[in-house]
């Protein structure tokens, strides 16, 4: 007799996004002909630079000739591109070997899947609000205990180290969704406690474009002591435009260890991992990951990122002008807006949509800490971007 895995019914019955969908569905079918200008989901609409189109093409070319045809690649990716990782590593002076670099289809299976090499009974640190992936992966996997880490205006949206003793600590900075950098300091205050509780950092730089700011990490393994307690989980989506090609990696550092872990042991397991239930990104999305690392690739990247970060300066200078309480942007392509009149996230949602036609992201949605904010996304077309700014600013009531 089979039976359901019933963590499934732990989660709300919705993914966020997919909730989101389905209200502004709904919307669109009772208004038709309104425009809906969508600044909810983070996802890139700029097109890729040439040069990155290019190794993708090549990635194509290379499929239709029998001298350079290939089926299977590495499961952990294509050791060019490990290498090229590693050595796009070194320019900021962090020494990652090409074998502790594993190459996938995107940050995201990697963020839900990296706890599958930890013990079920190990506890949790989540930043409250945070990116449902991490905190629904651990409950599907039978994970309850979970220590949540308020992150409030008070505090900066960066959350202090845990008061108790954790043993897995999810981290992303640029911050999806609070739009929050955290310092070196910051981030060594984790570092520190990690490596005296024998804890891991899984540390989701997925963002780190957006970072302008020279004194802000791009990398954990800026900070001293990093590679024996954390792993990097990295992404070409964000700044590549790679989200609907998909690209990602991970880092997982031979020096890791945990409490019942030699050196090499993490590593070791997540490539087991990796070859039992993944078959190696694309070959076409890793020769366009391996133009986008070239130097004329970085640079046509870096383009589309300023791009969107002109938009996020656009949504702050609006928001700020009619008087709204805004946070992020600033080094990350989100915008924290803190809901007006003390309405909730949802019913800032519902107003938003109805009386401007525009969709955003419900802080609640990212946890409770997130009531009373909303998130909006700097991904977009500047014509929509600044449709749906001169909407709110025209139709909103606040
Ligand atoms: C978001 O909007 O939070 C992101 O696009 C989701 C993701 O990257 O999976």
């Amino acid at each position: 007799m089979a039976t359901i895995n019933s963590n499934y019914d732990k989660l709300p019955a919705t993914y966020l996004f997919s909730e989101i969908a389905k209200r502004t569905a709904v919307f669109a079918k009772k208004n038709p002909g309104v425009e809906i200008l969508k600044l909810g989901i983070g996802n890139t609409t700029e097109p890729i630079g040439h040069v990155v189109i290019s190794g993708l093409k090549k990635g194509v070319e290379k499929l239709s000739k029998l001298s350079t045809y290939s089926g299977y690649g590495d499961e952990q990716g294509d050791s060019r591109l490990r290498e090229a990782l590693s050595n796009w590593y070194k320019k900021s002076k962090i020494q990652i070997d090409p074998l502790e670099i594993f190459v996938s289809d995107g940050a995201k299976a990697d963020s839900a899947n990296i706890q599958s090499i930890f013990d079920s009974g190990n506890k949790i640190a989540i930043c409250d609000p945070v990116y449902p992936v991490y905190k629904d992966s651990n409950i599907l996997a039978g994970r309850e205990n979970i220590y949540y880490m308020s992150c409030t205006e008070k505090n900066g949206f960066f959350p202090d180290i845990p008061k108790n003793k954790v043993d897995l600590i999810y981290i992303c900075s640029p911050n999806n969704p609070t739009g929050a950098v955290a310092t070196k300091a910051q981030l060594k205050r984790f570092v520190d406690f990690a490596i005296k509780n024998k804890s891991i950092i899984i540390f989701d730089a997925a963002y780190f474009a957006y970072i302008s700011n020279p004194k802000l990490p791009k990398s954990i393994y800026e900070i001293p002591g990093a590679k024996k307690c954390a792993i990097e989980i990295n992404s070409f989506s964000k700044w590549a435009g790679f989200t609907g090609v998909r690209l990602g990696w991970t880092v997982v550092p031979m020096d890791l260890i945990c409490q019942n872990s030699k050196r090499g042991k993490l590593n070791s397991l997540w490539n087991r991992r990796q070859t039992t239930m993944f078959n190696g990104a694309s070959n076409i999305a890793q020769e366009g990951g391996l133009a986008s690392l070239t130097s004329d690739g970085v640079k046509q990247c870096q383009k589309v990122v300023n791009y969107y970060m002109q938009n996020a300066k656009l949504i702050r200078i609006t928001l700020e002008r009619m008087g709204l309480k805004v946070y992020g942007g600033q080094n990350a392509p989100y915008i924290w807006l803190k809901v007006p009149l003390g309405m909730t996230s949802w019913d800032f949602f519902e107003k938003l949509l109805s009386e401007a036609h525009v969709v955003g992201t419900p802080g609640s949605g990212f946890g409770p800490s997130g009531e009373g904010f909303f998130r909006l996304s700097a991904f977009g077309h500047r014509q929509n971007i600044k449709k749906a700014l001169t909407s709110i600013e025209k139709n909103l009531k606040i």
